[in-house]
């Protein structure tokens, strides 16, 4: 039977494996499915864990190095026909050779040594680099890298990481994250683009491109298959934690949360992972509504449809919509779910799948419809002909090339927050004391899933990189810079823990130096782990900057963190302000060419950086928001007391803008607004600006949001120079979701805004 398989292939790798299947393609699929039995099909919707067929004493738990069993593959891939495995050994990064070793055992165990030969598709999550091989480029993470503004980050990002991934033997990529990244209190808003549905979607089509090619083809052995995640509303919970309800009226997705999947569908994404969440009381991994009506239906998604982490036991386990693990499995796979993350208990699975189809539950169709979908997404990534790629011909592996664009990300995305009588850049030789628990590790600056699931395991794998202690020493001398920690997060326990060390050290330190630059932040997290009781930031942190300020001394504050920790008991204390965000292991070279002014900072912030533990909006709130009767009688011109604004960033040159102009007052529906804006860069020192456009509503049949992001350019304006900046805005971009669900733009008055200066405008 194999052997058929075999010829078929010789005759269809004469084509081409570009772009949709074509007949003969699509005919060696539906051959191959029509020899499969059942128990071969559902095996190719099961996905196991690495450590359920790696040596080791169980299931969850592997020994090093790490070496596959033979017995136990043989059991999965063979015995119960499993068709893809994730992630790593015991959350660690390996070698490239390990990987390649590794996974060639695999797929020849599942090709050479079951009937059809089907080889394995391996997934891992590589979010901002290739996270578990060690010796991969560490990007920053997607939230810094949307503080850049400018999409190419991200593009080089997926590219590299592509790239990387591949040269680790793996086809499959988890990422990118396309969830709205809205609330400052959920642990995972670093994994996103911020809050702007805008920002994410321009951003993660740039991912979908790097991964997947430009031409997206993916069976070049430099791309991968990408999975947009987590589809869909995973962020917008009640209570800012982690998998807990979210309430979403359906235009509400539509609008907010589901455009950023559209524009990835339209850019070719392959595979999607679905929220782990629960949306209006429904899981999201059973909701046929979202999962085919939506996202089959109206966006015409045609790959993969994945679960989550053990997301089909938690509809029985957790959210009790199935009262047994068999009802759960007919709930998620006829709503829709192609493939199942079991990914430990995976007989159970099987044989409640099989069961149910037996028993009429759960249809052939919809089995074949999924096994469909998954060897198509395999053939596409051309693993039946080159089920392994080996990292000897991956020469630009963790490469200075692919450093250089880690680098560069991160120059662009650091955020200059505040620069009292500009201090910065630092001038002369200064004394210059680094102090504060993110001043001298590579584990806060790259956040989790870094060589690790929770990042705790950086220091161990990037040690040749530069802490920003390190970093600061090597621009401004060994001599003239000192660290002290003062206080520090606790080694075990919750990544939240901190312990006081040297308080006083810092202090007699600080009085000893001319600048004292103060790192504080947070320690790494991400899922549960990461949920959050109290936004401010610790009290230790805290406490040190008061300490601190009472010196006397300049202090320049570095925030270090994957959300908006709350900082404004302090702000006022601080001479400048600097966020990195989770900058990547070239984050405090960047930082420190940006205070020694090597580097003109540009970045802005891609979400509101909040002042208040009970003021948490994003910047496109409703006019209620502002609403105060301070005077006696209601007005809505309040202010929402940020801390600093979405899209704020300062530079070292200063631009001023003038001139805003619209072609004209009134348009029609099939317009093109087009707007103009002269931005002149006053000061004597080249920089990069981000003009950022701005619509408002008046008045609509939904509340209208007070203002929308509609497009940004981020441009270089030499000192001196004076550049006009032009935007194209289509009339149907300023469209919104109606109460029916249906995008409109309801004529009438407008504003379109850039920086200071507005104009209205009249949709006809
Ligand atoms: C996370 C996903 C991730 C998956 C596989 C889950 O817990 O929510 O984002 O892709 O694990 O590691």
């Amino acid at each position: 039977m194999k052997k058929n398989i075999q010829i078929l292939l010789v005759v269809l790798f004469g084509f081409s494996c570009n772009g949709p299947l074509d007949n003969g393609k699509e005919k060696f699929i539906d051959d191959l499915i029509s020899q499969m039995t059942l128990e071969e099909k559902v095996g190719q919707m099961t996905q196991i864990n690495l450590t359920v067929i790696a040596r080791g004493p169980n299931k969850w738990s592997s020994s090093f190095p790490m070496e596959i069993d033979d017995d136990k593959a043989n059991k999965a891939l063979v015995d119960f026909k499993v068709g893809s495995v994730l992630n790593t050994i015991n959350n660690t990064a390996q070698k490239p050779s390990v990987w390649f070793k590794n996974i060639s055992k695999i797929q020849d165990i599942a090709m050479n040594n079951s009937r059809l030969g089907i080889p394995v598709i391996y997934g891992i999550d590589a979010i901002h680099g290739t996270t578990y091989t060690d010796g991969a480029t560490m990007f920053p993470q997607q939230i810094t890298t949307a503080a850049s503004w400018n999409p190419e980050n991200a593009y080089n990002m997926a590219q590299v990481c592509a790239y990387e991934t591949r040269a680790s033997s793996i086809p499959w990529n988890f990422s990118p994250v396309l969830d709205l990244g809205l609330d400052p209190r959920f642990p995972r808003q670093f994994e996103t683009f911020g809050e702007d549905p805008l920002l994410v979607e321009r951003f993660g089509v740039e991912m979908i491109k790097g991964y997947q090619g430009l031409d997206n083809d993916i069976s070049n052995k430099y791309n991968v298959a990408a999975c947009m995640k987590h589809f869909v509303g995973y962020h917008a919970t009640i209570s800012g934690k982690d998998r807990t309800p979210a309430y979403i009226p359906e235009n509400v997705l539509s609008e907010y949360h589901i455009e950023s999947f559209k524009k990835a569908i339209e850019a070719g994404a392959k595979t999607v992972m679905i929220n782990s969440g629960l949306i209006n009381g429904v899981p999201v991994h059973a909701d046929y509504n979202l999962l085919i009506n939506v996202l089959r239906n109206k966006l015409g998604f045609e790959g993969v449809i994945l679960t989550d982490w053990e997301d089909i036991r938690k509809l029985h386990d957790r959210d009790k919509v199935a009262e047994t693990q068999k009802e759960a499995v007919k709930m998620a796979i006829n709503a829709g779910i192609d493939m199942s993350m079991v990914p430990y208990e995976y007989e159970q699975f099987f044989n409640d799948l099989i069961q149910l189809v037996k028993e009429g539950e759960v249809s052939m169709d919809r089995i074949d419809d999924a096994v469909k979908r998954i060897l198509k997404l395999k053939f596409e990534l051309d693993l039946f002909q080159n089920p392994v790629t080996n990292y000897e011909d991956y020469g630009d592996f963790g490469s200075k090339k692919h450093h250089q664009l880690a680098y560069k990300a991160a120059s662009e995305s650091i955020t200059l927050l505040k620069n009292t009588n500009n201090i910065l850049p630092l001038k002369g030789k200064p004394r210059i004391l680094v102090v504060g628990p993110n001043g001298n590790n590579m584990r806060t600056l790259n956040g989790a899933w870094s060589y690790s699931w929770q990042g705790e395991l950086t220091d161990r794998f990037a040690g040749d990189f530069n802490t920003i202690f390190e970093a600061i020493q090597k621009n401004f001398g060994k001599n003239e810079v000192k660290y002290v920690s003062g206080v520090s997060y606790k080694e075990s326990g919750n990544y939240y823990d901190m312990v006081e060390d040297d308080i006083n050290k810092a202090i007699s330190e600080a009085r000893k130096s001319d600048y004292i630059i103060l790192c504080l932040g947070e320690n790494t997290y991400t899922e549960k782990p990461g949920d959050l009781n109290d936004l401010n930031l610790h009290q230790l942190q805290i406490k040190l900057a008061k300490k601190l300020a009472e010196v006397g001394k300049p202090i320049i504050l570095i925030l270090n963190l994957g959300r908006p920790r709350l900082i404004s008991d302090i702000e006022p204390l601080m001479s400048a302000v600097i966020n990195v965000y989770l900058p990547g292991n070239f984050g405090a070279d960047a930082l420190s060419d940006i205070l020694s002014g090597k580097v003109n900072p540009s970045g802005k912030l891609p979400y509101t950086y909040p002042a208040f533990p009970n003021s948490l909006i994003p910047y496109y709130y409703k006019p209620s928001e502002v609403q105060n009767n301070s005077q006696g009688a209601y007005n809505y011109v309040g202010e929402v007391n940020n801390q600093y604004d979405f899209g704020f960033g300062l530079s070292y040159s200063e631009f001023i803008y003038g001139d805003l102009e619209i072609n004209k007052d009134e348009f029609s529906l099939n317009d093109t607004i087009k707007v103009s804006v002269n931005v002149k860069n006053s000061s004597g020192i080249d920089g990069f600006e981000t003009i950022q456009l701005y619509s408002s509503d008046l008045y609509a049949s939904v509340t209208p949001d007070i203002k929308r992001l509609r497009d940004f350019k981020k441009v270089d304006i030499k000192a001196g120079q004076i550049k006009t900046i032009k935007f194209d805005l289509p009339v149907t971009e300023l469209a919104f979701a109606n109460s029916d669900n249906e995008f409109v733009v309801e004529p009438g008055m407008f504003e379109l805004s850039i920086d200071k200066s507005s104009r209205e405008i009249t949709i006809r």
